[in-house]
């Protein structure tokens, strides 16, 4: 099946990637409803809150700051590789991840849209501060404070990352809307595909009639739409299939 839909991907002309946790799990970033998502007792959605945020900042601070440490020490893997190597061979048009770890940009991809923030950016609570740590060098001073505080004002800082119950960033999803509009192809790799609106996503390229690749260990809300479904480690099958597409294309 693999060259079959390496034959899909190189006679396309917009495909795009969808993916989430699991494409980042081979780096050892937990996933969110994996065996490994808890942080203590809590799930990601009693944390990843508003209110959570509201009545306890400094555990809600703890549990991105094991986050963020975590993926400090993650690096890319050959998932996320082999994305940059079809963005490069001019296949692949845009990967939209739901993904906060950055593990896309450190791989090299150029053109990524963040559906739910950036776990290495910060925003005040009270004024339009903003600051990329990767940029800023502060990620260690964040690091040691409990509640971190924004330099401007004094407010709290918070990650600049969306929690459950609050809106996408407008900019960014109907961008990604319009990509999915007039793709050919998705492929979605890693990914529950149970959060919404971004799981909008495939099946916007399906309603326009694009194919819907689909690359996870065990099926998933997007599985009943998918033209493919590539069973295994994203690892492992999108170098394959990379290999597969050069071959044809070269
Ligand atoms: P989930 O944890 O819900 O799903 C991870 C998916 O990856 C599952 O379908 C696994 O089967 C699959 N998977 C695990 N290891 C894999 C591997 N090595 N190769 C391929 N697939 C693998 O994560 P997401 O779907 O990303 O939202 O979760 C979606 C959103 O829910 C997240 O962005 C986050 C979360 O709460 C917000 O924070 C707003
Ligand atoms: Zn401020």
């Amino acid at each position: 099946m693999i060259a079959e839909v390496a034959g899909v991907l190189a006679s396309s002309k917009s495909a795009i990637a969808f993916t989430g946790a699991g494409i980042s799990a081979e780096s050892g970033v937990p996933t969110f409803r994996g065996r490994d998502g808890l942080w203590k007792r809590y799930r990601p959605e009693e944390l990843a809150t508003p209110e959570a945020f509201r009545t306890n900042p400094k555990l809600v601070w703890e549990f991105y700051k094991w986050r963020i440490k975590k993926i400090l020490e993650a690096k890319p893997n050959p998932a996320h590789y082999s994305l940059v190597e079809l963005e490069k061979m001019g296949i692949l048009k845009a990967v939209i991840t739901q993904n906060v770890d950055d593990l896309h940009r450190e791989a090299g991809t150029k053109n990524l849209l963040e559906l739910h923030g950036n776990i290495f950016r910060v925003r005040c609570t009270s004024c339009n501060y903003k600051e990329y740590l990767k940029e800023s060098g502060r990620i260690e001073e964040v690091l040691q404070e409990d509640i971190p505080r924004c330099p401007k004002c004094g407010a709290y800082l918070r990650p600049d990352v969306v929690w459950f119950g609050e809106p996408l960033p407008e900019e960014v999803l109907s961008k990604a809307f319009k990509l999915a509009e007039t793709a050919d192809v998705v492929i979605v790799v890693g990914t529950s595909g149970v959060v919404y609106p971004a799981a909008y996503i495939p099946y916007i390229v399906k309603e326009n009639n694009g194919t819907v690749i689909e690359i996870n260990v065990q099926e998933s809300g997007i599985t009943p739409i998918a033209d493919f479904f590539l069973r295994g480690k994203a690892g492992v099958i999108l170098p394959k299939l990379v290999d597969e597409v050069r071959r044809i294309i070269e």
